[in-house]
């Protein structure tokens, strides 16, 4: 079965999730906060007619950095490269990337914690003063020779922004943190993609997706298409909230949107490890995951919700985790109350 909380493949970029994807800033619904810096920043610069500043986006994945990066540069009115950090190998690399930016590009860089830190130099004059140091010759005669480029805007997207080196941290002029979205901007991206897509879908059936969609807008638009599936051939193609609900129970979507491994980790952590703490490495071997699509994925939405902890020792499940699977907390009674000391 397709995962739900599987990374964004090319293809349904391509194919399916471009067109839903906003390309001008008015049309992006969310993120009032870094929409409204990131608006005033592109007005400065352009009335300077000058390239926006260096702009580092992080936050959880399936929230809409690639799409800001792309509407950074409609609003700008210059093209956009996209590469990530595991894509460029090596320096060479990089330097041909930046010596054939056009004036003003944007240059993407998803994942830009994960660039190796030759390459990550290159980046360093590149960003500061528009150049690249090149290095002629080996040994006592070796000379670097300083080539130009043209001013353009690097636009880097993390989900660990703790994980960039402090030099290359310095050098963005602008850093804009995304959260996950509310319940009320979620149904109005499911309500404008089911627009584009031609789907019906009611405001309450709009909403229960939403709710459904832990936050996140690539989840909201990937649970509109299955439960669209649903609607056609269970019933008459349109979406009210019934309808949502099936099938997203169908699917082991629960109601705070959490799926089966949401559910297995918290699981596991109870059953087997006592409620926790647990380190990463032994919870991720447990449900046979990578730690870090526990990290980046299953975490931060499950820490949102206050079902886990992270504590120095490891992961812990919280009294509301607990109650959310349907076990008792521990020092809970069954009547709700605490066990006090001098209770016998
Ligand atoms: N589609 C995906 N993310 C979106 C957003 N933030 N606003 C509008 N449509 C979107």
């Amino acid at each position: 079965m397709e995962r739900l909380l599987s990374p964004r493949n090319l293809e349904e970029d391509f194919n399916q999730e471009m067109p839903l994807r906003p390309v001008w800033l008015k049309d992006y619904i969310g993120q009032e906060k870094v929409k409204e810096n990131i608006e005033i920043f592109i007005k400065a610069a352009r009335e300077r007619q000058e390239p926006l500043d260096h702009l580092l986006l992080s936050g959880p994945p399936g929230l809409g950095k690639t799409t800001l990066a792309t509407i950074v540069a409609s609003e700008m009115g210059k093209p956009i490269r996209k590469t990530s950090g595991p894509a460029i190998e090596r320096p060479g690399d990089l330097a041909a990337i930046l010596t054939n930016l056009e004036p003003g590009e944007v240059l993407f860089i998803d994942e830009i914690h994960r660039l190796n830190r030759t390459v990550e130099e290159v980046l360093y004059p590149a960003m500061e003063d528009f150049a690249i140091d090149i290095v002629i010759g080996k040994g006592p005669s070796a000379r670097t020779l300083r080539l130009g480029l043209p001013p353009f805007t690097l636009v880097g997207a993390t989900t660990r922004p703790g994980l960039l080196s402090s030099p290359l941290r310095d050098r963005f002029g602008i850093m804009c943190r995304l959260d996950f979205y509310t319940v009320k901007d979620l149904a109005c991206i499911v309500t404008r993609a089911a627009s584009i897509l031609g789907i019906a879908v009611d405001p309450q059936g709009a909403e229960e997706i939403a709710r459904r969609s832990r936050g996140t807008p690539r989840i909201a638009n990937r649970l509109l298409k299955r439960v669209r599936d649903y609607a056609v051939v269970k019933g008459d193609g349109s979406i009210t909230s019934e309808v949502a609900a099936l099938a997203l129970s169908r699917l082991e979507i629960d109601e705070q949107g959490l799926d089966n491994l949401d559910r297995m980790i918290m699981e596991i952590i109870i059953t087997k490890f006592g409620g926790g703490p647990v380190g990463l490495d032994t919870l991720a071997a447990a449900v046979s995951e990578e730690p870090d699509t526990l990290l980046d994925v299953y975490e931060p939405y499950l820490l949102k919700l206050g079902f886990i902890q992270r504590t120095p020792r490891g992961r812990m499940v919280t009294a509301s985790g607990y109650r959310h699977l349907g076990y008792q907390p521990p020092g809970e009674r069954s009547d709700g109350g605490l066990f006090s000391l001098d209770e016998e």
